[in-house]
C-alpha cells in the first residue's frame, strides 16, 4: 500500500473501501500535538542510545517544532494518511528527507498511540477540572446570594420540608466535589508513560524509560510492556467519571427545568440560554437545560461502548482498540460543554423568592414540625405522627394551612397543644431547627460556605 507505514510486505493495493474503514485519521487528527510532543521525546531517547547523533537529533526536533506551529486540521484531514502517526511521520520526512525515517526506530504505533492518548487525557482532564471548579464557584456565589431564600424541599416531587435555595446550591457543590476527585483519581492512575514498550514486548534499544517518562511530564514509566500497550482503563475511568458527572448535571438540569415551569415559577431563566417556539409565541423553552439532561445519554453510551470493546480482548494490542477514541472524545467534549453551559445558565438565573416562599407555605411542609412539637410535649413520635395526619386531613378538607387553625380547633386533635404551637409552625422556625451539621439552617449553610472559603484559601497557598 503506497504511502502507508507498512507497505513493504504488500504487493496489492488496499481496497478503497477498506482504507476508508480502517483509517482513523478523521478521529485521531486531534492527537497531532500529543503525537509531536511524544515524537520529540522519543528523538531524545534515540539520541541517548546513539541511534541519532546530536546534529540529527537537532534537525528532527527543529522540524517537529515547526510542524507543531504550522500544522492545521485541514492540512491533516486532506493528507489521506491512515492515522495521525502516519501523518506526522510523513510530514517530517517531507521536511527533513531520509533522516525523518529514523524516528520510528525502536518505537511502535502501539506504544505511540497509548502515549498520545494518555497525554490527551491529561490535557483534557485539566480543562475539565477548571470547568468543574468554575461551576462550583458559580453555585457558591448563588448559594451566598440566596442563603435566606426559602424553597420547598421535595421528596417524591411532593412538597416535603422547607429548605433554602442556598442549601439546594450546596448539594450540587458536593456532587461536583466528588466529580472532581474522580477526575483527579483517574489522572493520577493514568500518569505512567507507555512509550518505550515497543509493539508489545518492550523496545530493543536501551532507552532510559523513566527519564523519557519524566521528559513527557509523566510521574513514571509503565512497568509491563504488554499491559502498557493494551491498557485502556483510563478511557473507561474517564468515561465513567463523565457518566457520573452527567448524571449529576442531568438532575441539576431537571430541578431547574421544574423550577422554571409555569406551574412552579420559582426561577426565571435568562433569554441567553432559552429559545422560543416557532408556533406558540408565549413560549420560552429551557433548551440549554434540556440538552444537558439529554446529552447524559450519549456519554453513558461511550462508557458502555468502551467496556464492551475491551471485554475479552486477547493480549496485547488489537485493532479493536482503535475504537477507543471516538467515544472518549465525544464523552469528554460533551461533559466539558455541559459543565460550561450549566455555569452560563446559573449566571443569568433569577430566583422569584415570593413564589418559592408561597410554595413552601402551602403543601403542609411544616407537618413534621407539628409532630415534633407534640413530641416536645411528651407524646411518643409514632402517636404524634398519627395525630398530625388527622390534622392534615382536616386542613385539606378545610382548604387551609395548619397554622390557620385556631388554638381550640387544634386542641380538638390533642389536649397537649398550647398557644406556643404557632411559633413552631412558621417557616423560619422549620428552617432554624435544622441546625445540625449538613442541615438547611442558615447557620449551617453559612458554615458550609465558610468551610469552602477556608478550603480554597488553603488550596491557593
Ligand atoms: N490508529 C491506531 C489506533 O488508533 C494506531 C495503532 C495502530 N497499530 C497497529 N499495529 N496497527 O489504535
Amino acid at each position: 500500500a503506497k504511502g502507508a507505514l507498512w507497505g513493504g510486505r504488500f504487493s496489492g493495493a488496499a481496497d478503497s473501501r477498506f482504507k476508508l474503514f480502517n483509517d482513523s485519521l478523521p478521529v485521531d487528527y486531534r492527537l497531532v500535538q500529543q503525537d509531536i510532543t511524544g515524537s520529540i521525546a522519543w528523538a531524545g531517547a534515540l539520541q541517548q542510545v546513539g541511534v541519532l547523533d546530536e546534529l540529527e537529533h537537532g534537525s528532527l526536533v527543529k522540524a517537529l517544532h515547526e510542524l507543531s506551529e504550522s500544522v492545521t486540521d485541514e492540512q491533516i484531514l486532506s493528507s489521506g494518511a491512515e492515522d495521525i502517526h502516519s501523518f506526522v511521520e510523513g510530514a517530517l520526512i517531507e521536511k527533513v528527507g531520509d533522516l525523518g525515517k529514523k524516528l520510528h526506530t525502536g518505537r511502535s504505533r502501539n506504544d505511540q498511540v497509548a502515549t498520545d492518548l494518555k497525554l490527551w487525557c491529561k490535557d483534557q482532564g485539566e480543562q475539565l477540572i477548571e470547568a468543574l471548579v468554575r461551576l462550583q464557584q458559580q453555585l457558591l456565589s448563588l448559594a451566598q446570594q440566596e442563603a435566606q431564600t426559602v424553597l420547598p424541599g421535595y421528596t417524591h416531587l411532593q412538597r416535603a420540608q422547607p429548605i433554602t435555595f442556598g442549601h439546594w446550591c450546596l448539594a450540587y457543590v458536593e456532587m461536583l466535589e466528588r466529580d472532581l476527585t474522580r477526575v483527579k483519581d483517574a489522572l493520577a492512575r493514568l500518569d505512567r508513560c507507555p512509550l518505550g514498550s515497543g509493539a508489545l514486548a518492550g523496545t530493543a534499544y536501551p532507552v532510559d524509560r523513566q527519564a523519557l517518562a519524566h521528559a513527557l511530564g509523566f510521574a513514571s514509566a509503565t512497568a509491563n510492556s504488554l499491559d502498557a500497550v493494551s491498557d485502556r482503563d483510563h478511557v473507561v475511568e474517564l468515561c465513567s467519571a463523565a457518566s457520573t458527572a452527567m448524571m449529576h448535571l442531568s438532575r441539576f438540569a431537571e430541578d431547574l427545568i421544574f423550577y422554571n415551569s409555569g406551574e412552579a415559577g420559582f426561577i426565571e431563566l435568562s433569554d441567553a440560554v432559552t429559545s422560543g417556539s416557532s408556533l406558540m409565541p408565549q413560549k420560552k423553552n429551557p433548551d440549554a437545560l434540556e440538552l444537558i439532561r439529554g446529552k447524559a445519554g450519549r456519554v453513558y453510551g461511550a462508557l458502555i461502548g468502551i467496556l464492551t470493546t475491551m471485554k475479552a480482548l486477547p493480549m496485547a494490542y488489537n485493532k479493536d482498540m482503535q475504537e477507543d477514541k471516538e467515544g472518549l472524545f465525544d464523552a469528554l467534549d460533551t461533559w466539558l460543554a455541559c459543565t460550561e453551559m450549566a455555569t452560563l445558565v446559573l449566571d443569568g438565573l433569577k430566583v422569584n423568592s415570593q413564589r418559592t416562599l408561597a410554595a413552601a407555605q402551602q403543601g403542609y411542609a411544616n407537618a413534621t414540625e407539628l409532630a415534633d412539637y407534640l413530641v416536645s410535649k411528651g407524646m411518643p413520635f409514632r402517636e404524634a405522627h398519627h395525630v398530625v395526619g388527622e390534622v392534615v386531613v382536616a386542613a385539606i378538607a378545610a382548604q387551609k394551612a395548619l397554622e390557620d387553625f385556631t388554638l381550640p380547633e387544634l386542641q380538638a386533635f390533642s389536649g397537649v397543644i398550647q398557644s406556643d404551637v404557632f411559633q413552631h409552625l412558621t417557616i423560619d422556625a422549620c428552617l432554624a431547627k435544622r441546625d445540625t451539621l449538613g442541615g438547611t439552617a442558615l447557620i449551617q449553610v453559612e458554615q458550609a460556605l465558610g468551610n469552602r472559603e477556608a478550603k480554597e484559601a488553603v488550596a491557593e497557598h
